[in-house]
């Protein structure tokens, strides 16, 4: 893609600045046109670029075994729900497919009774992604839709997601003198940068009271945090859940993401917020630059995905860290094992190294794992039993 196309993002930004009367868009339309623009955002025009050669890459890119322990995972759902005949995988935010790849495959051979009962879908935005979905997946019974098109509590099974709720836009606010102010987006003419001209943040009153009442119904106390503090808050992952609840009768809710319960979140001393960007692996904080080029992510407020979901009739059943919940899944039993696999020493080695990033707490092992259930036996599922709740 030229430059002259990544200007034209930046353009169409700034044109829906100008028509707006006060000149400005809130955070969380600036990252819905970055990202999901379906000509120019990132997920639409740059979504080759995920995985080990492109900007940033996830679990599901670090072999099969990821894939192959949420299958298990999934398996033992199947089994906790008396083995329904019709068991619907749904992943939202799908990428490449590769995680689809991996539990078709993994379920297929080693679990053909749970494989013929598995109906697999994908809710994906990205009509590029979608497209190479499809092609990773040609030759599988999977199908393609939109969250709104799934009829309400028809699903028996599980609705579950890497990675997604995290690129879902967020609202910016701050504290000033003492204030809830939402961080809106704005543009200022400036001959001596390229394209002529740049974004600036500006303050302003909230754009909805959904922002403060977010802030008040977690019993955040808005003195606590000092002058200049800033923070997101997602209210678009409130409207998605509650549309993943409504698809549900019965069934299981697993979301992987990085993040943090609501009160690390939004700790006072966290006073510049969670919003990071990723370029060709370099990870900085200025969503301005590279637009349509690169992602924004900002962090899940795990406590808002519980407390929302018991709204909705989902029963938060735990919370755990992904190296946890792969550590119950048999992820310890892979490594063991490893030694005595027929595979070229190259190939042991890299995957035990894959093995132990998917676990690494400073990294992919430090995620959050929530899992929710509407209408389940009371039955934990393995993947949140730690070796003193087994
Ligand atoms: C960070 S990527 C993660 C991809 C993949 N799950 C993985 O782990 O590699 C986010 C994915 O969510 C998709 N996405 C974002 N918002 C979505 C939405 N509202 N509905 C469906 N897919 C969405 C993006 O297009 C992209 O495929």
């Amino acid at each position: 893609m030229s430059n002259d196309t990544q200007f034209t993002l930046a353009n169409l930004i700034k044109q829906q600045i100008r028509q707006n009367p006060r000149q400005r868009i809130t955070f969380a339309e600036f990252m819905e046109m970055a990202l999901y623009h379906p000509e120019l955002g990132y997920y639409s025009s740059r979504a080759g670029n995920l995985g080990k050669e492109g900007d940033f890459f996830t679990s599901v890119h670090l072999g099969a075994d990821f894939g192959e322990m949420i299958a298990n995972q999934l398996l033992e759902m199947w089994e906790i729900l008396q083995r329904p005949a019709n068991f619907t995988l749904v992943e939202i935010g799908a990428g490449q497919g590769l995680l689809a790849l991996d539990i078709l495959k993994y379920l297929q051979a080693k679990h053909e009774d749970c494989f013929a009962a598995t109906k697999y879908t994908i809710i994906e935005q990205s009509p590029k992604l979608q497209r190479e979905q499809q092609q990773r997946l040609q030759g599988w019974s999977v199908t393609w839709c939109d969250l709104g098109e799934i009829p309400e509590n028809s699903l028996v099974g599980c609705i579950f997601s890497n990675e997604l709720v995290d690129a879902l836009p967020v609202h910016q606010f701050a504290i000033a003198s003492g204030e809830v102010q939402e961080i809106f987006v704005s543009v200022r003419e400036n001959p001596g940068v390229k394209g002529g001209f740049e974004f600036v943040e500006v303050m302003d009153d909230p754009s909805t009271p959904e922002l403060v009442n977010y802030l008040q119904s977690f019993g955040f106390d808005i003195s606590n945090f000092p002058d200049g503090y800033r923070s997101e808050i997602n209210l678009a992952a409130r409207d998605w859940l509650g549309n993943v609840s409504r698809c549900l009768q019965q069934g299981y809710v697993i979301t992987i993401d990085y993040g943090y319960p609501g009160h690390r979140y939004y700790n006072p001393r966290r006073t510049t917020g969670t919003l990071q960007c990723y370029f060709r692996h370099q990870r900085h904080n200025n969503p301005y630059i590279n637009v349509g080029y690169q992602d924004i992510t900002s962090h899940v407020n795990f406590t808002a995905l519980e407390k929302w979901g018991e709204q909705y009739q989902l029963q938060t059943l735990g919370f755990t860290q992904q190296a946890l919940f792969l550590m119950a899944l048999g992820l310890g039993d892979r490594l063991v094992q490893l030694p005595y696999t027929n595979l070229p020493t190259m190939e042991v080695l890299q995957r035990r190294d894959y093995l132990q990033q998917l676990i690494d707490p400073m990294g992919l092992g430090g995620f959050g794992v929530l899992i929710q259930g509407k209408n389940v036996p009371n039955q934990l599922p393995t993947g949140l039993k730690q070796p003193s709740n087994p």
